[in-house]
């Protein structure tokens, strides 16, 4: 019978993973590789060593290391209304839905900087909405969600913002979310008055409320199947019946263990309602 040989690049992954998550308790063991091994070879190279165990070494020594390798990893690219109609099917299925409730609360899980945070909470003050609900915005990365609280975005991207926002169906003057100074663009504090920022890990934390709407979007791709499954089965105990789950343009509740517990609501743009 032939034995099966690792590689001594997949041991030296695999290593360093196991390094990171006993040391850090950051768990990327379970991320899609090709990707993540690209990421561990640039910042091998950006702190000058030849090899991914020489990068482990550095890590357990150096926690602003580790620090720059979360930077590298969580993968922060994100937008104000991105896909423009997936919040315009927001609009359109899901408003009316919470309209029905006294209270919703909602959980905006991989929220990066926040603008996918800022865009909701748009969509909800516009809807008359916004006082009805709690909305709860987690990532891995810390440093993500201090951007996120500050709410500050680079000048030069508000025309695309602002595209964005008319595609989705917005109502308004986009200027009127924000006041403009140098070459940033600082949203209006009331924005996320019922906002909670924290962080909160996919692959290790555990549910920690009952939702009426989660949104993960563009966070499940970095994931492989067995990750992709547990989250998903996380988001189903984490849904209310009849709760709503919006994911990200190429992703899709389909495969996941819990298809079945899922009818579409607006399929085309990745959002899907619990059965009872
Ligand atoms: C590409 S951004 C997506 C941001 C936003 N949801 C959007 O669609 O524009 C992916 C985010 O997922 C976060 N992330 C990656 N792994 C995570 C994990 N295990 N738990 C929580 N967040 C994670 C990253 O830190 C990053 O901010």
């Amino acid at each position: 019978m032939a034995v099966q040989v690792e590689t001594s690049e997949s041991i030296e992954l695999a290593l360093l993973l196991e390094a990171i998550h006993r040391r850090y308790g950051f768990d990327f063991r379970d991320y899609s590789a090709d990707p993540l091994r690209r990421r561990l070879h640039r910042r091998a190279r950006a702190e000058h060593v030849e090899s991914l165990s020489e990068l482990q070494g550095l890590l357990l020594r150096d926690p602003g290391c580790m620090e720059r390798l979360l930077g590298d990893l969580s993968v922060n690219v994100t937008a104000m209304f991105r896909d423009p109609s997936f919040f315009a099917a927001l609009r359109r299925t899901v408003v009316p839905i919470l309209r029905m409730r006294r209270f919703a609360r909602i959980w905006c899980a991989g929220c990066s900087t926040g603008e996918e945070v800022y865009s909701l909470a748009i969509v909800l003050r516009e809807e008359g909405l916004y006082d009805r609900v709690r909305i709860y915005a987690t990532d891995l990365n810390e440093y993500a969600l201090e951007a996120a609280a500050a709410g500050v975005v680079p000048l030069g991207r508000m025309q695309e913002y602002t595209d964005n926002y008319i595609r989705s169906g917005g109502r308004r003057e986009f200027s009127a979310y924000y006041v403009a100074a140098y070459d940033a663009a600082r949203f209006n504090r009331d924005l996320i008055g019922n906002v909670v920022f924290a962080q909160h890990n996919l692959a290790s934390d555990r549910a920690f409320a009952e939702f009426d709407l989660i949104f993960c979007r563009n966070v499940l791709i970095y994931f492989e199947t067995g990750l992709q499954n547990r989250v998903t089965e996380l988001f189903c105990d984490s849904l209310r019946p009849f709760g709503v789950l919006g994911l990200g343009s190429r992703e899709t509740i389909a495969h996941s263990p819990v298809a079945g517990r899922f009818a579409p609501l607006a399929p085309r743009d990745r959002i899907y309602r619990k059965a009872a």
